[in-house]
């Protein structure tokens, strides 16, 4: 289990590389390949400086907390190991490649779940893809239907990778922002504030509108969009002819009795909407890397296409864990029992915990509806201490996660990062925590937590 950044890059490096990390330091010349041609593809231009890379490094070289990426650092729930134990160790054609577009009992088991749920007949073999991960169903949507010159809307702040997938997909990414509410004096903010435009967003759709993307609940914000938000979004993709991303990751993850709604249950959408799960969000296991996309035959025939020829075979047994996963929750969906109601319930009370204890040394969340975040704003140390080192172009909320990380021990995310270049200075208040975390990572956190509280005293 991951106690901090430091034991994360080790997690994250192989038994042997762990062992030479630990005990000796290994050098490689390597040779830069110079050539007359130009190296990389031209799609990469402006996409190739990863923020995070430069995060998780920081992070591994001090003795600092991670509360910044979105993954748990607690096992999945029991049933969802022997699930995956069972695929290893039973039936041996599990190790061979299975049909392309998805192990067909894990088809099956999404057609039936999310057919309930979405209020559709789904086909297990025209209507479902599996894919690598909720990564994977993304590019793999991106790359079947944006082309050269169309527009694709992306709600800020939004999951990073939308706009280099746009992109890398000849797309150019056209951004609606979230505003803010207004903060009511003794209360914390809540996600639920952050708003559309509604004159806005219909200004941004014209004739070369290809798609938009909505991510509820959305990262990094925590917002879970209400239903009439969803209709609004839902109407304006009818009247201009657009396809609607839905990427629903977190749909399971919703506190304090706000209600998820998928955007393809509202009348008329299925048709023009991809719904986007991850099984790595859905049972705790974010290594698994199973992702799905459900939509219509005549959207997905054409991710079929790109996924036959690039990917074509996802891991069989990991397939087989998740189908056995969903097989065992829709035994308890519905129930105090089901880990779809169990799970949040647990996941709210540690967002609370990290609420309270941020809020210990000035740091002003912001309570988030659903997802593994909360943001936080940091106006307040903007204005008193406005001068911390860093680029003078370098937006505010990175140069304070890095001295957070520094002088603190504590890791989160600058949510400028989340925001298009012209808007990240706007927004480089607010940083991102994951709290997604076990019973230890907190304490580990409070423990920081307390030594910088000491020294606010004067
Ligand atoms: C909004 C959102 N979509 C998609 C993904 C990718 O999910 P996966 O790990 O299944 O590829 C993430 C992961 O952080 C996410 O936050």
């Amino acid at each position: 289990m991951f106690r901090n950044a430091a034991a994360i890059s080790l997690q994250l490096m192989g038994p042997l590389q762990r062992k030479k990390a630990g005990t000796s330091v290994t050098r490689c010349w390597h040779q830069t390949l110079t050539m007359a041609k130009r190296v990389q593809a031209r799609r990469l231009d402006g996409i190739d400086h990863n923020p995070w890379v430069e995060f998780v490094k920081m992070a591994s070289e001090c003795d600092a907390v991670n509360l910044g990426q979105g993954f748990p650092d607690f096992p999945p729930p029991d049933f969802a190991v022997e699930a995956f134990q069972h695929a290893l160790s039973s039936d041996f054609m599990l190790n061979q490649y299975t049909r392309a577009f998805g192990y067909p009992p894990l088809t099956k088991i999404l057609a039936s779940f999310f057919g309930k749920l979405l209020g559709q007949e789904i086909d297990p073999f025209k209507n479902v893809l599996v894919t690598v991960g909720a990564y994977g169903a993304l590019f793999t949507a991106f790359q079947a239907l944006v082309e050269e010159g169309d527009e694709v809307i992306i709600i800020e702040p939004f999951f990073d990778c939308y706009e280099p997938m746009t992109l890398m997909a000849g797309g150019h990414p056209v951004f609606v922002t979230l505003k803010p509410g207004l903060t009511r004096d003794g209360e914390l903010d809540s996600s639920s504030d952050w708003q559309l435009d509604p004159t806005e967003l219909a200004s941004k759709f014209t004739s070369h509108t290809k798609a938009l993307i909505l991510n509820t609940p959305n990262n990094p914000v925590g917002k879970v969009f209400s239903k009439a938000e969803l209709e609004l979004v839902a109407s304006l993709c009818q009247q201009h002819d657009v396809i609607c991303i839905a990427d629903e990751v977190y749909q399971w993850l919703v506190y304090d009795g706000y209600q998820h709604v998928s955007i393809a249950s509202l009348p008329g959408m299925w048709e023009r909407t991809l719904t986007i799960g991850s099984a790595g969000k859905t049972f705790s296991a974010t290594g698994w890397k199973v992702g799905w996309v459900l939509g219509p035959d005549s959207l997905m025939k054409h991710l079929r296409t790109v996924h036959q020829n690039s990917i074509y075979h996802c891991p069989t047994q990991g397939q087989a864990a998740v189908a056995q996963s969903f097989e065992h929750e829709q035994l308890h969906f519905g129930q105090a029992s089901s880990y779809f109601a169990r799970f949040p319930q647990a996941m709210q009370r540690t967002r609370d915990h990290m609420i309270r204890s941020l809020q210990s040394v000035g740091l002003k969340p912001v309570v988030s509806q659903g997802s593994y975040f909360f943001m936080a704003d940091i106006s307040d140390f903007k204005s008193k201490m406005p001068d911390l080192p860093g680029d003078v172009d370098e937006p505010y909320d990175r140069r304070f996660v890095k001295w957070m990380i520094k002088t603190k021990g504590l890791v989160a995310i600058p949510v400028s990062t989340f925001y298009s270049v012209p808007h990240r200075k706007i927004f480089d208040h607010y940083i991102r925590f994951c709290f997604v975390k076990d019973e230890s990572t907190l304490q580990a956190m409070d423990e920081k937590l307390q030594k910088w509280k000491k020294e606010l005293r004067p």
